[in-house]
């Protein structure tokens, strides 16, 4: 049972026996596939030359989710053979940090934030005043829009975009892997803030154990479906079990944690309830089962109908640019893109494109679309679209099987948006003005953050 780190009953030894594990784990031989250092390679690393099984993690791609519940599932089997080594119990299993919650489960947990002079093995330098208890802010935490979503194939769906299985950092996450998964990561700093360094930290493990209950709470909702296209249920991944051989896991072998995998989530925390889905009269999004296998390099269908003009450039602050609306695309399409939103004939997305920088900063940002000037904090939430964090940008540019490197890309559908302003009088066809605004913390003038850049924003329609 995978209990919530916030609610563990007073004098549970859960932290003690995981610290006392990870403490054992550091103290293994480096070469020994069941030491901390190894089992963090295995996700990535800057170390060389690379040995077996190391930068393995998947990230920006449908098997996002099915990589990290294997990669998590024998770390644990790590962790409780090392705990009962330790004379502990043997039904010891990872908790999770439900900060989905909100409230004071927002915070780290205390046992994570003090160095106490050393002895701590769960403490890592982090940033945003994170180790001082401040809590991770709403926008970055919510798992809402990612629950919105009913379908999990697609880059703008729940579980991400159908890509090759080969290497990492493909450009088709979806809306869990963004948020809170990549936002929490960003707002961490530290270790976390860069995936060769990520799962050296040991509230890594804490944050994907709920970054899986999430999956697990997504698709037991009536009408989610996990994945059955082949190439997703036969993709093949290997580990180290706890005794130190190698253990193949495939799609199908973990869609069923309890009957497959033994183990389950306890669930004392409360899921958001998502907004009311699209209605079924809209063109359902492209990416569905494809019993072929994959076309990694099938165009996609959304139409362009506007960019922006300048790239933008940011430091910590909140910047805008405008998304001027193509006339003669507008006139093609016969009618108004607001109009045609709120009669549910069209979708309407928002990408956000060709982001790089050679270093992640710990700011992440929301996407607001039209935000109007002085704003109330819940009106300003009505017209955020999505997250910006910077998770892997170190490795954007890193040429990947025969896609083109070209930066970070992030893809929200804005449909529910565009119909609510239309409603409102206050959508326009001709401009969209697209807003970065920093969450939680704004660099001060003269501290800029490491500059990151956006290539381009754009409009599309389905
Ligand atoms: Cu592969 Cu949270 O990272």
């Amino acid at each position: 049972m995978r209990r919530n780190v916030w609610t563990l009953p007073n004098g549970d030894q859960t932290l003690a026996h995981y610290a006392a594990a990870v403490r054992k784990m550091m103290d293994r031989d480096p070469d020994d596939p069941t030491s901390w250092s190894y089992q963090a390679a295995m996700h990535r690393t800057y170390v060389t030359p690379k040995k077996p099984l190391w930068n393995g993690c998947k990230h920006g791609t449908w098997f996002f989710l099915s990589w990290h519940r294997m990669y998590l599932y024998f770390f644990e089997r790590i962790i409780r053979a090392t705990v009962m080594d330790l004379n502990g119990p043997g039904d010891w299993a990872l908790p999770f940090w439900g900060y989905d919650a909100g409230g004071i489960q927002a915070q780290i947990p205390p046992a994570f934030r003090d160095p106490e002079g050393g002895t701590n093995a769960l403490f890592a330098p982090r940033g945003n005043l994170i180790n001082q208890g401040k809590p991770l802010p709403f926008e970055i935490f919510s798992p809402a829009k990612a629950f919105a979503r009913p379908q999990f194939v697609g880059a703008a769906e729940f579980g991400g975009g159908i890509t090759p299985d080969d290497d990492s950092f493909w450009n088709a996450a979806g809306l869990i892997e963004r948020e809170p998964h990549n936002a929490v990561h960003t707002h961490l700093g530290g270790l976390m803030r860069d995936p060769h360094t990520a799962a050296q930290d040991p509230i890594f493990w804490l944050h994907h154990a709920n970054i899986d209950r999430l999956w697990f709470e997504w698709s037991s909702r009536p009408g989610h479906e996990n994945p059955t296209d082949p190439p997703w249920i036969r993709q093949k991944y290997s580990f180290f079990d706890a005794d130190g051989t190698k253990k193949p896991l495939t799609g199908s072998d973990i869609v069923d944690i309890a009957g497959q995998l033994g183990y389950t989530y306890e669930s004392n925390v409360p899921i958001p309830v998502p907004p009311p889905p699209l209605p079924p009269s809209l063109v359902p999004e492209m990416s569905m089962s494809n019993p072929q296998g994959p076309e990694p390099t099938r165009p996609e269908r959304r139409e362009l109908i506007g960019s922006s003009q300048r790239p933008v450039r940011l430091l910590g602050r909140a910047e805008s640019v405008d998304v001027p609306i193509d006339e003669r695309t507008m006139e093609s399409l016969g009618r108004g893109l607001g109009a045609m939103a709120a009669e549910a004939q069209r979708r309407v997305y928002l990408s956000v494109e060709n982001i790089e920088g050679d270093k992640s900063p710990d700011t992440v940002y929301g996407i607001y679309v039209n935000l109007p000037v002085g704003a109330s904090d819940e009106l300003a939430e009505s017209h955020r679209v999505g997250n910006l964090s910077f998770f892997g940008i170190e490795l954007a540019e890193d040429p990947r099987g025969t896609e083109h490197p070209h930066g970070l890309r992030v893809l929200v559908e804005i449909t529910p948006l565009v119909r609510w302003l239309e409603a409102e009088n206050a959508w326009d066809d001709r401009t969209v003005r697209v807003t970065f605004l920093p969450l939680g913390f704004t660099a001060p003038e003269g501290e800029d953050d490491p500059p990151v850049q956006i290539g381009r924003v754009s409009l599309g329609y389905t």
